[in-house]
């Protein structure tokens, strides 16, 4: 690798300024990089211009400010100016699921890789960093080596990314580990180099191949969804019981070897990440000819949606059997707390079952209402928790914010028709609730009736059909969404 050129100051490109994108962009300028930012969408890098970064993510706003005012980034829509500026070329583009089946949607990757390695003329790296299907990056070298003009000078890497929507910095700068796919010494150079405060700093290294690489991140999401609902599956068998599945979850945390993180029952994971990643990685197994040993992961995503079934029948049993006409307060749109993401949110789609049995459902959301209003704009959005309150028959807890979590249950009650709650996320004090006069119900844990008279009502009305369980569940789902 003596005669390349060396890395002593690379400059760096990011294709696809969304949350993984924008987030690169900005840490790496703040490390001390010179970095151009590019994207195709010309308000987002307007906006990121001026100083704004176009999602909900906290810190990032003051790192953005910092980075812009350092001079050492800048943003562009022109790909000439990226082929030209960069040494490094980091693509964050999205992979989302394809419209008609499980697999990845790669049309985006495809793309920067290919209209990058058609201008770039000189000796570079394109390191991608979207999360994309086993071998892909093989395809891509292939494919690279024919556009370029400097054929296969042009080198390709793969270097996973786990950063989490609300931790993005935190995880940018200080991750738990880094994972380099390389194919040559010379790119492997070239990502040290560029993360070297990171590792300077202690963080663990993980360097690979390109397919182990692209196998880190499925798995490593495959493995976090696997947990949610295997402590969610647990919760199934625990509303056919007396038992409770918080309990049952705070005990088999306290081993060592199980671990408490990632083993929080409710409603559910969703996001632009955990659910296509299992359905794409699941698909891509299958092509490879190994789809039985991840099987398991279709279990996952079932296991996943019927919470979201489960949860609107807790509601309409609270509701006295039927949602028609029923005033029901949504806190929380978003997928989860601190951030305005939206995609696959188990909040929404409660909401949209709800809206669909004829509730009158108003959502309320700290920051994720303007993207639930473009989704489904059907339901009626409010700006504060109090308007989504008033004169409701049942309040739905569906995204523990904090502001939800710290409400009072008194004064809640005074803004209600009726003191009625559904914890979708084990997020509030039962007691608190109970002691103040609600009908307090969760997911997984048993049901103890206020009074008397409420376990009356309760039975005289539908009791829910455990039996006919999770076929019928899914099934449901299906017809709704
Ligand atoms: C995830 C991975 O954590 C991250 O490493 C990867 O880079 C991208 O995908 P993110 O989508 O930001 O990150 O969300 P995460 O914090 O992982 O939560 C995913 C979903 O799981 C949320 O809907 C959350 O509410 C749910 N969840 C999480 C649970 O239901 N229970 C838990 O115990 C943990």
């Amino acid at each position: 690798m003596n005669n390349l050129p060396s890395f002593s100051a690379p400059k760096i490109t990011v294709c696809g300024t969304g949350y993984l994108g924008a987030t690169h962009a900005i840490c790496m300028a703040v490390m001390g990089f010179d970095v151009l930012g590019f994207d195709v969408d010309q308000h987002k890098i307007a906006q990121l211009r001026v100083g704004k970064v176009p999602f909900f993510e906290p810190g990032l706003p003051e790192k953005l400010q910092e980075a812009l005012a350092s001079g050492r980034l800048n943003f562009t829509t022109s790909l000439d100016e990226v082929a030209q500026f960069g040494d490094i070329h980091f693509v964050c583009v999205g992979t989302p699921q394809a419209i008609d089946s499980a697999a990845a949607d790669l049309r985006y990757v495809d793309a920067a890789f290919s209209e990058l390695a058609a201008r770039i003329t000189r000796k570079a790296l394109l390191v991608g960093k979207s999360t994309v299907p086993i071998g892909t990056a093989a395809r891509l070298t292939r494919m690279v080596a024919d556009i370029s003009p400097i054929g296969s000078e042009l080198e390709l890497a793969w270097n996973p990314e786990f950063l989490r929507e609300g931790f993005a910095v935190k995880d940018t700068l200080r991750p738990d580990r880094l994972v380099f796919g390389v194919a040559s010494e010379w790119a492997e150079a070239g990502l040290r180099r560029v993360f070297r405060p990171i590792l300077d700093s202690g963080t663990p290294l993980i360097v690979t191949d390109l397919a182990t690489a692209e196998l880190v991140k499925v798995a490593a999401n495959s493995f976090l969804a696997t947990k949610i609902s295997f402590i969610n599956a647990m919760a199934e068998v625990c509303e056919a019981t007396s038992a409770d599945v918080t309990l049952l979850a705070e005990a088999l945390s306290l081993d060592a070897r199980i671990g408490g993180r990632f083993l929080k029952p409710g409603l559910g994971f969703g996001g632009g990440c955990l659910p296509k990643d299992i359905r794409a990685f699941k698909h891509r197994a299958e092509e490879l000819g190994v789809g039985q040993a991840v099987r398991f992961l279709g279990e996952v995503d079932s296991i996943n949606n019927r919470r979201r079934v489960r949860t609107v029948d807790l509601i309409r049993e609270l509701a006295g059997g039927d949602l028609s006409g029923v005033r029901i307060a949504a806190l929380g749109a978003a997928f989860k707390p601190n951030s305005d993401d939206v995609r696959d949110a188990p909040a929404l789609d409660v909401a949209r079952l709800l809206y669909l049995e004829g509730a009158v459902v108003t959502v309320y959301d700290p920051e994720a209402n303007a993207n639930a209003h473009r989704l489904y704009p059907d339901l009626n959005y409010v700006g504060s928790l109090a308007e989504a309150a008033v004169q409701a028959d049942v309040v739905a807890l569906l995204t523990e914010w904090e502001e939800f979590r710290q409400a009072d249950p008194d004064r809640l009650g005074a803004l209600v028709r009726h003191r009625r709650i559904l914890d979708g996320r084990h997020a509030l004090d039962p007691d608190g609730y109970t002691s103040t006069g609600w009908e307090y119900r969760a997911l997984g844990r048993p049901y103890q009736p206020r009074t008397a008279s409420v376990q009356q009502r309760r039975d005289g009305m539908a009791q829910p059909d455990l039996a006919h369980g999770a076929a019928a569940a899914e099934d449901r789902l299906n017809n709704l969404l």
